[in-house]
């Protein structure tokens, strides 16, 4: 259990106080990535499913790492070499794949609000690992753990969102974290990427790039999610970058020398970021990835029940 949840589907539904359950056994489980010999038995005897419906590097990855680094055993399925492609629907599949017995399923659908419905009709822990446009809680979690780590604390701090806020998944876990954690946060893009009436989740909106990034501590850069747009938002690329793009003389002119820039990945270079900075001193983008794991490591293990002497093992 996560505090009183048995799934980790929605930040939106986790308190500040199981927020930091989850961070601080992080702070853990980054120490025992940090050992020569990865591995603690943890979660030996456990079993998790990883149930990916979209493309993903980094989610399902790290998912596996964290997985077997626990000592639990881990089926990748993939939709493409399922029964999927013959007609079996997404409930038939997740109560087929339960018979198995496993401890928790992770999955990762297009439509918002999958992880939800599956976690009505199975018995065993369901772990969102994005679903539409809905929310994407590890994402949010490891972003949440990124910033403590390199800010020290969220209270006060000031994070801008930038990019395609409709669509994002990952700003929606933000949304629903930072917050808690005491941060005051900004969101920016063009304002067709902003949804309607947002401000009622403690956000102020910017429509532009430097007035929203001016004197922030952290800016979490988003890419343009093509695959859930239908008819075009922006009038092309080159504008976007023009206006909400961060590249170098941007940077060095409007930031702070200590903020940091976020990205979930991928990252489309010379669109939200120039290579130089993606790369560059402000970038903490491959501190998430790894950070990812730690995260991952925490919520399989108070989802399939390990306790916390075993974790520290
Ligand atoms: N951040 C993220 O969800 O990346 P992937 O799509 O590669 O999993």
């Amino acid at each position: 259990m996560i505090g009183r949840h048995k799934h980790c589907i929605a930040l939106a539904d986790y308190s500040r106080e199981e927020i930091l359950e989850v961070l601080d056994l992080a702070v853990s489980m980054k120490e025992v990535l940090r050992r020569p010999i990865k591995k603690v038995p943890s979660l030996r005897g456990r079993s998790i499913v990883n149930l990916f419906f979209e493309a993903s590097t980094r989610t399902r990855s790290s998912f596996e790492i964290a997985a077997k680094t626990l000592s639990a055993d881990l089926l990748n399925w993939t939709a493409s070499a399922s029964s999927v492609t013959k007609g079996e629907t997404l409930i038939d599949t997740a109560r087929n794949l339960e018979a198995m017995r496993p401890d928790v399923l992770v999955i990762r659908h297009a439509a918002g609000g999958a992880p939800r419905l599956v976690a009505e009709h199975v018995g065993c822990a369901v772990v969102s690992a994005g679903d539409g446009a809905h929310e994407h809680p590890s994402q949010g979690l490891l972003d949440c753990f990124t910033l403590r780590e390199k800010l020290g604390t969220l209270e006060g701090k000031t994070v801008a969102i930038v990019g395609d806020i409709s669509h994002s998944r990952v700003a929606r876990s933000d949304l629903h974290s930072m917050p808690k954690l005491g941060a005051k946060m900004r969101l920016c893009g063009p304002p067709t990427m902003i949804p309607a009436g947002v401000e009622a989740l403690g956000a102020t909106v910017h429509y532009d790039l430097r007035e929203a990034v001016e004197g922030a501590d952290a800016i979490v850069m988003l890419r343009i999610q093509h695959e859930r747009i239908g008819d075009p938002l922006i009038p092309g690329t080159r504008e976007y970058s023009k206006f909400w793009g961060l590249n170098a003389k941007k940077a060095a002119e409007w930031l702070k020398p200590s903020c940091v820039i976020l990205h979930p990945g991928p990252v489309n270079r010379g669109v939200e970021l120039s290579p130089e900075v993606a790369d560059g001193p402000h970038s903490v983008i491959l501190d998430q990835v790894q950070n990812g794991v730690a995260v991952r490591m925490a919520i399989l293990y108070l989802l399939a029940g390990g306790t916390e002497s075993e974790a520290k093992a």
